[in-house]
């Protein structure tokens, strides 16, 4: 087995158990399981294992001392399930959840390649009985309501049975914490017992669970070796009856095996040159693949289903940080990410009406579609977030050709979310000039709210204007729009300071006096825990990407001069307080030949979870992020970049021998190798795609486009 498709606890065991919980948690999109062990079930083992289910979640009413009209009402928190691992074995008289068994863990690994993660521990009761324990678990890819485990136990130094049961029963810890970015709020679920299955009722929402244990009968002569299967059904209490039979444990294998072995076919990022890397790349890429649903009614949680930081909510991550990843190598999630936007459209458009405005406007966290941001000036007044759903379709659509399912699927939101930026912006007098400005929102950086023009929301919301201007002639829909459309897109207000030559994040900022950066102790970041808003707001501090994010975007749009400018500038006032900030800047490193600095932002992208480089990998992974490794890597070392075909160009660091991924182009799958001073392309004969090799890089374009 080729180790850099292994990541094991060993090199890992100085962490938090915490901490490998959340590293070592399987999922499938729909279930995600928390790497818990399986022996140490009661409550004072300090870890905090549990499962969850995209989408599972609680609400309750918000509480604000202060109240304000249209301010969000409801809480949504994805309920902690259950610890799905969590074994009770008896052995005579001996029961291993009253006592304390000492258990050793001997290996814990997850074999990326295959789905599956495997533990052995050795342990003893305290009258001396002694066996091996080994434990094979995962969530079905095939079956995506199924999660399997299979336990077997060896050398035992004794003869009488042992009963293994699997009692599942809420162990709830809540975070002690005033960290806004974990749930604190205590969901208890209700359980109801049905003979073999039990549902759970979230007390709020009233959504119901049930939960099947099926196989392992768990009963035992010991002295020789025991197996026993579990499988784990869970499904929507209302949804379909449970299926009668079980899969068999090998059936649920082969399946996990051959779905894996389509993902990294597809997906796979070969890196020469350092091993570390390697695994972390994989790594980061396997956790995306767990996190994202699947079925066009949920979406990829910030946190995936590992943890319950951002209590399991949906933000931009998904468009901005994710979708490039799943567009370019998994069309088909990509697919059904962006359906569940589609699906949410009512709740936006009732939102757009709550706030007097046209069209919809999408929530800045959610769940069900329901805002939940009790944040405003960080929260719904990010207004991007209509953009970049519709930046997101475009890109799906560009890449690959599925023009029906914009027409039938995307085409709606585009067309919302242009008419909610129409009533919400206004045409103003601004430098001499009428322009169309959009005032009082928070771009990305949510070090400033409530700012008037923000770079990154114009770029995105002009080209939100511009692409439904396309799609009304295409489809000859809302055409009486298109005039306003293009005015207020051609309109659109852009700050430059010219005395400076640098871009405006907003009309403000570069207006505002510098953090004191000199005089912040290391301690005080991220800033967000240590200061009030206020204090924040009025200085120029970036928590993360903000004008270099547009400027990734829409690179073409500006000089290398410019780029190479504003870079620099924003480089000294960025924090990178939020995980999603660094990969934009080692991407954009690339981009202007400071490749030194793109390496070292992209190593704290890539390795940012198995470092714990932000200290809060115990309440789940950085899925945003781990997007972002791969943004670095194929938009920055390998220069990807849209502009009616794909251009590719070469960046590689130093320390990389050799880069080489695939690529979803049009339906055609691409294999780029870059090598010092090289960019290689390989694709089938017949593919209907050309190359240009250019002195720049390459581009590969649909035929169809030449002739
Ligand atoms: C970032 C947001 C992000 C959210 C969830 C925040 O810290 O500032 O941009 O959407 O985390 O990942």
């Amino acid at each position: 087995m080729d180790k850099r498709f292994l990541l094991q606890a060993q090199e890992l065991s100085h962490q938090k158990p915490e901490y490998l919980e959340t590293l070592f948690a399987v999922g499938n999109g729909q279930i995600g399981v928390r790497a818990g062990h399986p022996l140490k079930v009661n409550a004072n083992y300090p870890g905090n294992p549990g499962a969850f289910v995209n989408g599972f979640f609680d609400s309750e009413p918000i509480q604000y001392g202060e109240w304000a009209y249209g301010y969000a009402k409801e809480h949504q928190t994805i309920c902690k399930l259950p610890n799905l691992r969590g074994l009770s074995l008896s052995i005579g008289q001996e029961q291993s959840t009253d006592s304390v068994w000492q258990t050793e863990q001997i290996q814990l690994t997850l074999n990326m390649a295959e789905g599956i993660l495997h533990e052995f521990y050795h342990v003893e009761t305290p009258l001396g009985k002694a066996f091996d324990l080994e434990m094979q678990s995962f969530a079905s890819m095939t079956r995506s309501e199924f999660y399997v485990c299979r336990y077997t136990i060896k050398n035992a130094n004794f003869t009488e049975p042992i009963t293994v049961s699997h009692p599942l029963d809420q162990r709830f810890t809540v975070n002690q914490t005033d960290d806004p970015r974990v749930a604190n709020k205590e969901h208890q679920l209700l359980k109801e017992e049905h003979g073999d299955y039990a549902i759970w009722t979230a007390p709020h929402s009233q959504k119901k669970l049930a939960i099947r244990v099926i196989g392992g009968d768990g009963q035992i002569q010991s002295g020789e070796s025991l197996t026993t299967v579990f499988q784990l059904r869970l499904q929507e209490a209302e949804g379909a009856p449970f299926y009668q039979d079980a899969v068999d444990f090998e059936t649920f294998v082969a399946e996990q095996r051959e779905s894996y072995q389509q993902f990294w076919a597809a997906s796979d990022i070969e890196i020469t040159g350092d091993q570390e890397l390697q695994m972390g790349i994989r790594f980061n890429l396997f956790h995306l693949n767990q996190g994202a649903g699947r079925d066009g009614r949920t979406n990829f949680a910030a946190k995936g289903l590992t943890g319950e930081g951002y209590e399991g909510h949906y933000f931009w991550d998904t468009e901005m940080y994710l979708l490039p990843f799943f567009t370019y190598t998994n069309p088909d999630i990509a697919k059904a990410l962006l359906t569940y936007r589609a699906t949410i459209l009512p709740q936006a458009q009732k939102r757009a009406q709550e706030l007097s405005q046209d069209g919809a406007l999408f929530a800045w966290r959610t769940i069900d579609g329901q805002e939940t941001s009790a944040y405003y000036p960080a929260g719904t007044a990010q207004l991007h977030i209509n953009a970049d759903i519709v930046y997101a379709f475009q890109l799906y659509e560009r890449v690959t050709g599925d023009v029906r399912f914009i027409e039938e699927v995307g085409s709606e939101v585009v067309f919302e979310t242009a008419k909610f930026w129409l009533s919400y912006g206004d045409f103003i007098e601004k430098d001499g000039k009428l322009s169309f400005c959009i005032n009082g929102v928070t771009g990305p950086d949510e070090y400033s709210a409530l700012v008037n023009n923000n770079f990154y929301t114009n770029k995105m919301a002009q080209n939100n204007l511009y692409y439904a201007i396309e799609l009304a002639k295409r489809y000859e829909k809302n055409m009486e729009l298109i005039d306003q459309w293009q005015q207020a897109a051609d309109l659109m207000y852009f700050g430059y300071d010219a005395s400076r030559g640098l871009t405006k994040q907003d009309d403000e900022f570069l207006e505002q006096s510098v953090w004191p950066f000199e005089e912040t102790p290391a301690a005080n970041y991220p800033l967000l825990l240590h200061y009030h808003p206020m204090i924040i707001y009025k200085h120029q501090v970036c928590k993360q990407a903000d004008t270099v994010l547009a400027q990734m975007l829409f690179m073409g749009d500006f000089t290398l001069e410019q780029l190479k400018q504003d870079y620099q500038y924003y480089e000294k006032v960025t924090t990178h307080d939020s995980s999603l900030s660094r990969s934009i800047f080692s991407v954009m490193a690339s981009r202007i030949g400071e490749t030194a600095k793109a390496y070292r932002y992209f190593m704290d992208t890539a390795l940012m979870d198995l470092t714990d480089l932000q200290k809060n990998v115990v309440d789940g992974i950085h899925a945003a992020n781990m997007g972002g490794s791969w943004l670095s890597l194929i938009y920055g070392f390998a220069g990807l970049y849209y502009d009616e075909g794909i251009r590719l160009s070469n960046h590689l660091p130093t320390e990389i021998d050799e880069l080489a991924f695939k690529l979803s182009y049009q339906g055609e799958e691409l294999r780029i190798i870059l090598r010092e001073g090289s960019v290689e392309c390989q694709l089938a004969p017949e593919s209907g795609l050309f190359i240009e090799q250019t002195a720049k890089g390459i581009w590969v374009r649909k035929i169809a486009k030449k002739i």
